[in-house]
């Protein structure tokens, strides 16, 4: 006798497609490659790391998501949807937020004033994470500091206002470049706390991050990538596997230059 339901699995079995798919994504500059035909996927409420050196084209693939960067092959993928042509503002309104490297804040303005202009980008598609993100619960120090110019803020708590920004346009797909640069590892700790809560609302992130190690502990996965190429996936359990990270970060060159 068939089972009932095996058979209504079956039938409804057409899986959502991940949140993010990159695929055979290639980026040249000039005529020089900086992302050579990468694949991967990330699922909703999933938190994937992107690791590597300088240079190894972990921006470029940030950029290429947000429909910033010179694409020359393969394609990206939100929800499904190809954003082949798509303007970075659209990219953004359609529940795509990048936190970039450096921050970006506007440090003549004040705190509020900063939050505002994530706001401004919000969207009221309904189609935002279930459980409202209260950014300023995420980050007491933005709603104490509210009215202090952002410039006036030390390096952990604009880091903390950039990715208050970012939550405030209710993303679906969280993009973080470095989010843990220069700073002190205290700091870092309440950066980490933080992308583990929004992780926990539902919000499915890509972080890119130099701090290898912590960040394959955190991420559900992470990938290793090195001159264009993703080199290794690493999962939580190898984070003190230190030999194949750093075999993935140096790659080919390990023997010769190591
Ligand atoms: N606007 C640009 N014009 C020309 N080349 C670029 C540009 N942006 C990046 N590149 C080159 O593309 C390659 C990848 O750069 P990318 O910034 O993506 O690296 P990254 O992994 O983010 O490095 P880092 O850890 O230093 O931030 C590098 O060789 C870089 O010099
Ligand atoms: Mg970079």
């Amino acid at each position: 006798m068939p089972e009932p339901a095996a058979a209504a699995t079956a039938a409804t079995a057409t899986p959502a497609p991940p949140v993010l798919e990159i695929d055979r994504l290639a980026v040249s500059f000039a005529g020089v490659p900086a992302v050579r035909e990468i694949s991967f996927s990330v699922k909703r409420g999933e938190m994937v790391g992107l690791i590597g050196p300088n240079g190894a084209g972990k921006s470029t693939t940030l950029l290429s998501i947000m429909g910033a960067a010179p694409v020359v092959g393969g394609e990206v993928r939100v929800d499904g949807a190809s954003l082949r042509g798509r303007r970075t503002e659209d990219i953004a309104r359609s529940g795509v937020a990048l936190v970039p490297e450096g921050r970006h804040i506007f440090p003549g303005l004040t705190v509020a004033e900063n939050l505002e202009l994530g706001e401004i980008s919000r969207r009221d598609d309904g189609s935002h994470p279930d459980s409202e993100i209260d950014v300023r619960e995420l980050f007491p120090i933005v709603e104490e500091f509210r009215h202090r110019q952002a410039g006036a803020l030390s390096g952990g708590q604009q880091q903390q206002l950039a990715i208050a920004r970012a939550l405030l346009s209710r993303p679906h797909l969280l993009l973080l470049d470095e989010p843990s640069l220069g700073l002190a590892p205290s700091v870092v700790e309440v950066v980490w706390s933080a992308l583990r809560q929004i992780r926990e609302r539902g919000v499915t992130i890509l972080l890119v991050e130099q701090r290898a190690q912590i960040t394959v502990q955190l991420a559900d996965r992470s990938y290793v990538m090195n001159n264009g190429e993703l080199r290794a996936e690493l999962a939580p359990s190898e984070a003190e596997d230190l030999e194949k990270i750093t075999t993935a970060y140096f790659g080919a060159t390990a023997e010769g230059e190591r």
